[in-house]
């Protein structure tokens, strides 16, 4: 589709659309009651009228010459989705966009009449919010017909993203486009892509190739190595991301972390020699010189190579942020480092962690001086390192204490705790429902400091995430939770109102081709480990070899509920096993195991049982579903799962049930 002769031409470019909408579409919502329709997130105002536009009518659409970009990656959408038959034409606007001021950024209206439907905005962002909304509204139309409607609506906050980790698993730019894509549908601004690790270094260097080459080379795993993006691929993914209102911020996690950069550079370590990434795939036993994946302060080189990674960064990113990491930094190694061991007597420091807040504030001067703001893991900020001029991606537990940290001394905040916003468990420990009722502000955040509150974003850390379909099943639904949640002011938002909608989109997501995972019960309460104290269901002893994520304990695997669970610090494998001996022998016919099967279940595990707690007999093995069998009714004294080899995913179980307990 060829569109420049005519804006040559033309103040405003016109298109006929091929339509074939009616017919076909999900049923969804109440728009044609005059109700409701189901947009999510939920505009800050929307009047609904009487009547509707037939969608067959929705031929023509004139944009001011400054959004024609914008309207053909709308119309491309669209017509990609849609199989629609876009031609040029010379009149009728059925849809007409215009340039309005409007007093809030990324807001715009959206009016639907019986005859035409007009968008007004200012700014590129709500150009996309609108064409978003009205793809929403396409998408969901009832048939073949759209409902009469006024909207005016903008983002509670101006941070509303993901972050997605690009270095433990590798994101080809089409999929990368997707998520994109996915985002701009939800109205989501910004994606912070962290983009090395110890894993993986991602980022193509012209200056530096060997960081890329070395930092994605596996000698044990060829099939997995040599996967980075080169400065042009990721210049033109900006600009894909830019066309439809989404901001890349990109991270170079610094001074630890850095085993991937190190396989290329070991000069900025502190104790040279060869170092190599690791595949998250590789055996932790071949894992080389992990505890040494720290830089070195001490070597005056390291801030030259951070101005020459920055002026690398800025060359790509437009993004006013750049992202450095900070986080989980040990100090082991510099201790035992001349060099960083000089630096910290010369300025007789008297804790070792001062070796890292001298790094902080030397590498956020170097991004200022390229007129940048940097990003850090609120880390940085442990020992009151970072600045008022640097924003910090609040991410340790619930983030409050934290966030309280940064405000008392007007530090920006980008809030991404743990519980809710690490999109890496799954759905057993952050449902849907707990992002729902969680917010970036709350009650502890004085008035006063509410706008240093930039907004929230979801974390996907993809140790144990391999696939594009697992990444989306890991962001949906809950990602339209966190969307709404930054979005939509918390009077418009209601939980049962969000379920409705929610459920109505599932056809749009599946006709887009958006995975999602469908086993969130949606229910109405969450589990917080930390609140309450595990009761077994009956006498018993619960043993396990395995590592408990602190308050997620055995005995909420043997409490009766579902909702509660136990969770494994780390991926399970061979030799690990689980196991509840009770006290009396219990008449049993069935046992049943149920793990977390968004992700965190067991693959080569074997559920056995026994009569007298001594020998044991194997009766089911493990699937994404858990493990059960059925059996004549006998006295059960001992249930065990045992690993019988390496699961490529964290352990959660939910319960295991006895029949008749
Ligand atoms: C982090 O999860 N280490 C930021």
């Amino acid at each position: 589709m060829e569109f420049s002769g005519f804006t040559k031409r033309w103040y405003c470019f016109w298109i006929v659309w091929g339509i074939a909408l009616a017919g076909g579409l999900p049923a969804w919502g109440a728009a044609l009651d005059g109700q409701a329709v189901s947009l999510i997130p939920y505009p800050s105002s929307l009047q609904m009228k009487e009547g509707v536009f037939p969608l067959a009518r929705l031929t023509t659409v004139s944009f001011p010459k400054r959004w024609e970009v914008a309207g053909r990656v709308f119309m491309k959408d669209l017509s990609d989705r849609e199989a629609l038959k876009v031609v040029p034409a010379r009149k009728h606007t059925a849809l007409t966009v215009r340039e309005k001021r409007l007093s809030r950024p990324e807001a715009y209206r959206l009016e639907i009449f019986p005859d035409r439907i007009v968008v007004e905005t200012a700014d590129d962002r709500g150009l996309h919010h609108a064409l978003a909304t009205l793809q929403q509204l396409i998408l969901g139309a009832e048939g073949g017909n759209l409902p009469l409607l006024r909207i005016e609506d903008h983002p509670r906050y101006k941070h509303r993203g993901l972050m997605l980790d690009c270095s433990r698993h590798f994101w080809k730019i089409s999929e990368l486009k997707s998520t994109i894509d996915q985002m701009a549908f939800f109205k989501l601004n910004a994606i912070h892509l962290h983009l090395t690790d110890n894993q993986a270094w991602r980022l193509g260097m012209e200056r530096y190739p060997q960081l890329a080459r070395k930092g994605t080379f596996y000698a044990d795993f060829p099939e997995l190595s040599g996967n980075y993006y080169t400065p042009q691929e990721l210049k033109d993914l900006v600009a894909y991301a830019a066309e439809r209102g989404v901001e890349i911020i990109p991270e170079v996690d610094l001074p630890g972390h850095s085993l991937a950069l190190l396989a290329g550079m070991p000069s900025l370590s502190c104790r040279g020699g060869e170092f190599e990434a690791y595949p998250e795939e590789e055996e932790y036993g071949k894992r080389k010189r992990v505890g040494e994946n720290m830089l070195c302060i001490g070597n005056p080189a390291l801030l030259s190579f951070v101005e020459e990674l920055v002026d690398a960064l800025c060359d790509i990113f437009p993004s006013p942020y750049i992202h450095l990491g900070g986080d989980e930094v040990s100090t082991s190694i510099w201790e035992t480092c001349p060099k960083c061991m000089a630096l910290y007597r010369a300025n007789h420091w008297n804790d070792l962690h001062e070796i890292q807040d001298y790094f902080t504030r030397a590498v956020s001067r170097v991004v200022r001086s390229k007129g940048k703001t940097m990003m850090g893991w609120d880390e940085i900020n442990e020992r009151g390192a970072a600045s008022p001029r640097d924003v910090l991606t609040i991410w340790r537990n619930d983030g409050a204490g934290q966030r309280q940290k940064a405000l008392e001394r007007n530090i920006p905040v980008v809030m991404c705790p743990k519980d809710p916003c690490y999109f890496d468990f799954g759905y057993a420990r952050n449902p849907t429902r707990k992002l729902y009722a969680w917010d970036p502000i709350d009650d502890q955040v004085p008035v006063g400091k509410r706008s240093l509150v930039l907004g929230g974003q979801a974390c996907l850390w993809t140790e144990f995430v391999t696939t594009q379909a697992d990444v989306e099943r890991m962001f949906y639904p809950r990602l339209c939770a966190l969307a709404e949640v930054l979005w939509s002011e918390p009077d418009k938002r209601d939980w049962n109102d969000f379920k409705e909608r929610l459920r109505a989109f599932y056809p749009v997501m599946r006709r887009l081709g958006i995975h999602y995972y469908e086993g969130d019960t949606l229910s109405d309460g969450w589990f917080e480990a930390e609140r309450e104290h595990p009761a077994l269901k009956c006498p018993a002893q619960v043993r396990t070899n395995i590592r408990a994520i602190r308050n997620y304990d055995p005995e909420y695997a043997f409490d009766g509920r579902e909702d509660t669970f136990f969770a494994s610090s780390f991926a399970t494998g061979s030799g690990d096993y689980f196991e509840v001996e009770l006290e009396r022998p219990l008449r049993t016919d069935s046992v049943r195991v149920v793990c977390d099967d968004s992700k965190e279940f067991l693959d080569a595990a074997e559920l056995q049982v026994s009569e007298d707690g001594h020998s044991f007999k194997k009766i089911a093995d493990f699937d994404q579903t858990g493990a059960s069998a059925s059996f004549e009714a006998v006295e059960l004294k001992a249930i065990r799962i045992v690993i019988t080899g390496k699961n490529f995913r964290r352990l959660v179980i939910r319960e295991i049930r006895l029949n008749g307990n």
